[in-house]
């Protein structure tokens, strides 16, 4: 489980950038459980209690929307019998969910010591330059990329490590920065 590292500068949100998301930021929010319900369903078949199938069903809404809001939290609160702010602690603890919108492309970077001494801080300048990103934290322009620092991702020996989305990439480099953004689209 990876770590946010620093702070990360303000969210930008524009609609476009949050793949999958319930489009105009005004429009009334649509459950993420009426398409998916079955599934959560099923999840709960096999879980020894409603509480248990939390952190499954966060991972739903983000796989469904690319971020975790405010009313999907009260959404899947409703469902487990929990309460919102109970939903909202797991969420804020647990740094895989994410409470802004983000980009296409989340990338989070280790520059954790072992890392940082092999150029990880390098690697992460290498990316805001190319994504045009300039900043941790903030969308490119295009909405395509957004880059953080994170603490260990279990990968101490692939210097630079980082992840895509859900995606591992290891052994990144300064000079190969710009042709593994090419290959993302
Ligand atoms: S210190 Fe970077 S992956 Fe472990």
């Amino acid at each position: 489980m990876s770590t946010t590292k620093r702070e990360i500068g303000e969210q930008h949100a524009p609609a476009h950038a949050s793949h999958g998301g319930h489009g105009h930021p005004e429009a009334p929010y649509a459950p993420v459980f009426g398409p998916r319900r079955a599934e959560l369903d099923e999840l709960l078949t096999r879980y020894p209690t409603k509480m248990a199938v939390l952190l499954p069903a966060l991972w739903m809404v983000q796989e469904e929307r690319g971020w975790v809001s405010s009313e999907a939290m009260a959404e899947v609160a409703g469902l487990l019998d929990l309460t919102p702010a109970y939903v909202k602690g797991v969420v804020s603890f647990y740094t895989m969910y994410h409470q802004h919108p983000v980009a296409k492309h989340f990338i989070q970077v280790c520059t954790t010591s072992p890392c940082n001494v092999c150029g990880a801080e390098d690697v992460v300048n290498a990316l805001l330059k190319h994504t045009g990103c300039e900043e941790l934290g903030v969308q490119s322009p295009d909405g395509r990329f957004q880059v953080i620092e994170v603490e260990c991702l279990g990968a101490c020996g692939f210097n630079t490590p980082l992840m895509v989305n859900e995606k591992f990439i290891e052994s990144v480099t300064v000079e190969s920065v710009p042709a593994l953004l090419a290959s993302l689209g």
